[in-house]
């Protein structure tokens, strides 16, 4: 089959990074990953995804979401418990609380961060919170040691979504590592994809053994040959054809991120300087894998997250937004008042950041950005 071309005039907002190691794997998985196969590339991916993070349980899964619901459904969380999160977060986040009947409880953003804010969780809690969900939103990394610390305090679960973080690390350590148990996306936006897909990832034996079962409708690994089911569980479960491409491309990992990288440091190079412009930030003794770069605009400069949006849309270039706050959305009936995440989502936008943008391509949208200040200045 010929190889499709993408017009170079348009750029994509987020593309996969996949070479000839991808097809051999997901061809293989075709063509003989079935009957007492059908389980290869996903032990393989398990395997290759819990050492790169030193890890002893993995569980890959059809999507994050899924393997949130079942970390926390394994944690014990039930109707009218409280889990605390950030405001501005992806839907994902939150859908799985509300699956158990728990209640959703939103914290405001850092403003540098973008991540919860570790000073203003402890004011949330209440004699019904059983757990934090802490989000390493866009590749930035979470105040870890404030978060934990709080949740010793308290006697809460700590839950980690690295969903947008595969490859950022604090102090040496791998995101992804500090929770009770952690969870990452392989969805096709992701750092790293099977397509859609996800993995649960924990020290845990307990947590580990009840996910194993849920994942795969209540039946314990000696009852599925004979088709049994314990408990209502869910199919949850990835296919060996996703697991194959999730293994190849754990497998060029470092090329992936060492890519990613490079695009961050491209736009930071040209665009840092501006005066009232911010970008994802990388502190001292932290690692940020930069899954999305984003600029946000400071309240003086007078662009709004529309009209850069438009701007870049205008000009062929697929544009993202940066989340909303969740408490804007009328399921959740909260109260408004988290300034971070209310003023950000107003004056940011994500920037495309796959493998194969090309120089012209990202001077294209630095000068765009430029346009866009001197627009409304
Ligand atoms: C922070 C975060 N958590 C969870 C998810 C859910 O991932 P999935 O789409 O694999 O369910 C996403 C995905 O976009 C995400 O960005």
């Amino acid at each position: 089959m010929k190889k499709r071309k993408t017009s170079l005039d348009k750029i994509l907002y987020s593309k996969p990074s996949i070479s000839k190691l991808e097809i051999d794997y997901a061809t293989d998985a075709a063509r003989n990953g079935w009957g007492e196969n059908c389980y290869n590339y996903i032990y393989k991916f398990q395997n290759i995804f819990k050492k790169y993070h030193n890890k002893k349980f993995a569980i890959a899964t059809s999507s994050c979401t899924a393997a949130t619901h079942m970390g926390l459904r394994a944690l014990g969380i039930k109707k009218n418990d409280e889990v605390i999160l950030a405001d501005t977060n992806w839907i994902a986040v939150v859908a799985p609380i509300t699956y158990l009947g728990a209640k959703p409880v939103f914290v405001d953003i850092n403003k540098d961060t973008w991540c919860i804010d570790a000073n203003k969780i402890e004011e949330k809690i209440t004699k019904k919170t059983k757990a934090i969900i802490g989000v390493h939103l866009y590749g930035n990394l979470l105040e870890i040691n404030k978060i934990k610390s709080i949740c010793n305090k308290y006697n809460l679960y700590f839950v980690e979504d690295a969903a947008e973080a595969l490859g950022s690390s604090y102090n040496n350590r791998k995101t992804g590592t500090f929770g009770d148990f952690s969870v990452f996306s392989f969805h096709g936006t992701k750092t790293i994809t099977t397509g859609e897909g996800g993995m649960f990832l924990t020290d845990n034996e307990e947590l580990y053994n009840k996910v194993l079962i849920y994942n795969n409708h209540g039946r314990s690994s000696k009852m599925q040959e004979k088709m049994w089911s314990d408990e209502l569980g869910y199919k949850y479960k990835i296919s060996n054809i996703q697991a194959a491409l999730g293994y190849a491309q754990m497998k060029r990992i470092n090329i992936i991120l060492k890519r990613k990288r490079e695009i961050f440091q491209y736009y930071f190079k040209n665009l840092s300087k501006i005066d009232g412009l911010s970008m994802n930030p990388e502190y001292e003794n932290t690692k940020n894998s930069f899954w999305m770069p984003n600029i946000v605009f400071d309240e003086k400069l007078n662009v709004s997250s529309e009209y850069i949006f438009n701007l870049f849309k205008k000009n062929n270039i697929d544009a993202r937004h940066f989340f909303w706050p969740l408490s804007g959305f009328k399921m959740f009936k909260s109260k408004k008042n988290n300034y971070n995440s209310w003023s950000i989502s107003k004056r940011a936008i994500n920037l495309p950041s796959y493998s194969d943008l090309k120089k012209f391509q990202l001077d294209k949208i630095i000068n765009l950005v430029k346009k866009a200040i001197d627009e409304n200045n």
